[in-house]
C-alpha cells in the first residue's frame, strides 16, 4: 500500500537522541486531508526525563463516496523529519517547532502536489499531550483553517491509536483494544469511531516508560548490541540471552480483580535488585552487570504476565456482558511495546484460550505516527462525526481520558481469571 518511504530531512541537534517530526502524505487525491498532531514523549541522558515534543503532520487521500477504497488504492508517500531537543528547555523546543511546522506543511503539500485549497479538511491532535506541543499544532492548524476556509477535525491521540488497525485490516466494531507504549497503557472497548468504554488503565507509569527506566538503570546504552535501541527493544534483545528463572519478580496487582495496571512498584523492586547485584558483583552504577540479560528476561516475563492477565480479564468481562461478538471477538494491540514479540506471544496464549483473534497493526503504524491521525480524520469524515465548521472556543486539552470510564464496574464484577500456563 505504501509505495514510497523517504527520509526528507534529519536535523540532529544531539547525536544520540532522536526527536521525530513526521510528515505523511498521499498524492493524487481528490479530497486530501491535512493532519497535524502533537504529542508528548520523553527522552533522557540521565535519570531525569526531559520532555520531548512531537509533531506529526500527515495529509491523507480520501474520496467522500468510497473513502476506504480510495485510501487503499492511492499511493502513499511517507516522509519523516528527525531532529532532537535533548537538553533543550521546552520553550526553546517549542520555538523550534514553531519555526519548523510551516516548512514541514509546505513540504508535505508540495510533495503530495496538493494545494491547500484542495484540502477537504484539516485534522489535528488536540488531546491529550504536552501543552506546549499541542498548542503549537493547534494554533498553526487554526491559521490554516481560517486562511483556507476548511472544516476542522480535532483528534484524540488515543482514539487515533485505537482506530489505526482499520486502515490495514477489516475490523468491525466492536473490538477490544490494548494500547501499550512509552506514554500509554489502557484497555478499551471500541464500539464506534468515537464511542469508547475504558475498562482499565495504568495507575502510574506506562510499560514502555518502565522498560526505558530499567534499560537505563542497567546502562544498556553502553552494551555494544543495544546502544542504538530503545529501552524496550534493548530489554527484548538481551532477554533472549538470559534466564528468566534466575530472578523472581512478582506481577503487580495480583489481588485486584480489575483491568488496571501498575508498573512503578515493580520498577522499584527491580531497581533495588540491580543495586544489590552491583554490590554483589562489586561494580559501580553505570557498569553492565553480568546478570543483566537474566534481569531483562525476568522483567520482560513479569510485565508480559501482568499485561496478559489484565487483558484476559477484560476479554472475560466483555464476553460476560455480551459486549464483544460471540463468534468473532477481536483484540487489537498497539503502541511501541506491542512490537515486543514475547509480550505478543503471552497475549496469543490468552486469545487462543478465549477464542479471540489477536491483531496488531504493522510496527510502523503501531507507534505514534501521522498516518494514524490522518486515518482518524478519514474515519470521522466518513462517519460525519466531530467535523467543525466553526472553531470558536476550541482548546487543546493536555489531559483527557478516553471514552466512558467503566473501570469501576469492571472491578466490581471481580472476574476470576483462570490460570494459564505462560509457556513462552
Ligand atoms: O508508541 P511509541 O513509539 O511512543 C510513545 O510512547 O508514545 O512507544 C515507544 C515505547 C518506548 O518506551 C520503547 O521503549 C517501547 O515503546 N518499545 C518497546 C519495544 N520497542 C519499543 N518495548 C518493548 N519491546 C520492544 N521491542
Ligand atoms: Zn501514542
Amino acid at each position: 500500500m505504501y509505495k514510497t518511504c523517504i527520509e526528507v530531512d534529519s536535523l540532529s541537534l544531539h547525536r544520540h537522541k532522536l526527536k521525530k517530526l513526521c510528515i505523511s502524505l498521499t498524492s493524487q487525491s481528490d479530497h486530501p486531508l491535512l493532519v497535524l498532531c502533537g504529542t508528548k514523549n520523553k527522552i533522557t541522558n540521565s535519570e531525569h526525563w526531559i520532555p520531548k515534543l512531537y509533531f506529526r503532520i500527515a495529509s491523507c487521500l480520501l474520496s467522500c463516496c468510497d473513502l476506504k477504497c480510495r485510501v487503499f488504492k492511492n499511493k502513499l508517500i511517507f516522509t519523516k523529519l528527525s531532529s532532537c531537543f535533548c537538553g533543550i528547555i521546552p520553550p526553546v523546543a517549542q520555538q523550534l517547532h514553531r519555526e519548523n511546522i510551516q516548512r514541514i506543511v509546505r513540504e508535505a503539500l508540495s510533495l503530495s502536489k496538493v494545494s491547500p485549497s484542495e484540502l477537504s479538511a484539516i485534522a489535528t491532535t488536540i488531546k491529550p499531550g504536552l501543552a506546549l506541543s499541542l498548542g503549537v499544532g493547534l494554533s498553526f492548524s487554526l491559521q490554516l483553517v481560517n486562511q483556507f476556509k476548511k472544516p476542522f477535525i480535532p483528534i484524540h491521540h488515543m482514539e487515533a491509536h485505537a482506530l489505526t488497525i482499520r486502515l490495514t485490516n477489516k475490523v468491525e466494531f466492536p473490538f477490544l483494544v490494548l494500547l501499550i507504549s512509552g506514554g500509554h497503557c489502557l484497555l478499551a472497548l471500541v464500539r464506534g469511531v468515537s464511542d469508547f468504554l475504558l475498562l482499565g488503565k495504568s495507575l502510574d507509569i506506562a510499560p514502555g516508560d518502565m522498560l526505558d527506566k530499567v534499560a537505563r538503570r542497567l546502562s544498556l546504552i553502553k552494551h555494544p548490541e543495544c546502544s542504538t535501541m530503545s529501552g524496550g527493544k534493548a530489554i527484548e534483545h538481551l532477554a533472549k540471552q538470559g534466564n528468566k528463572l534466575h530472578f523472581d519478580f512478582k506481577p503487580p496487582m495480583q489481588r485486584a480483580k480489575n483491568c488496571d495496571f501498575s508498573f512503578s512498584g515493580l520498577q522499584h523492586v527491580i531497581d533495588k535488585t540491580i543495586m544489590q547485584k552491583e554490590i554483589e558483583e562489586g561494580i559501580e552504577k553505570g557498569q553492565i552487570l553480568s546478570s543483566a540479560a537474566d534481569i531483562a528476561a525476568a522483567v520482560q516475563h513479569t510485565i508480559a504476565c501482568h499485561i496478559a492477565k489484565r487483558t484476559h480479564r477484560a476479554i472475560l468481562f466483555c464476553k460476560q456482558r455480551n459486549l464483544l461478538s460471540q463468534s468473532n471477538a477481536v483484540l487489537v494491540v498497539s503502541g511501541g511495546v506491542a512490537s515486543n514479540l514475547y509480550i505478543r506471544k503471552a497475549l496469543e496464549i490468552i486469545t487462543d484460550a478465549t477464542q479471540c483473534t489477536l491483531l496488531c497493526p504493522p510496527p510502523r503504524l503501531c507507534t505514534d505516527n501521522g498516518i494514524m491521525v490522518a486515518w482518524n480524520g478519514v474515519e470521522r469524515l466518513h462517519a460525519g462525526l466531530g467535523i467543525l465548521y466553526d472553531t470558536e472556543g476550541i482548546r487543546y486539552e493536555p489531559k483527557c481520558p478516553l471514552g466512558v470510564d467503566i473501570s469501576k464496574e469492571v472491578g466490581e464484577a471481580a472476574i476470576r481469571v483462570p490460570r494459564l500456563k505462560m509457556k513462552i
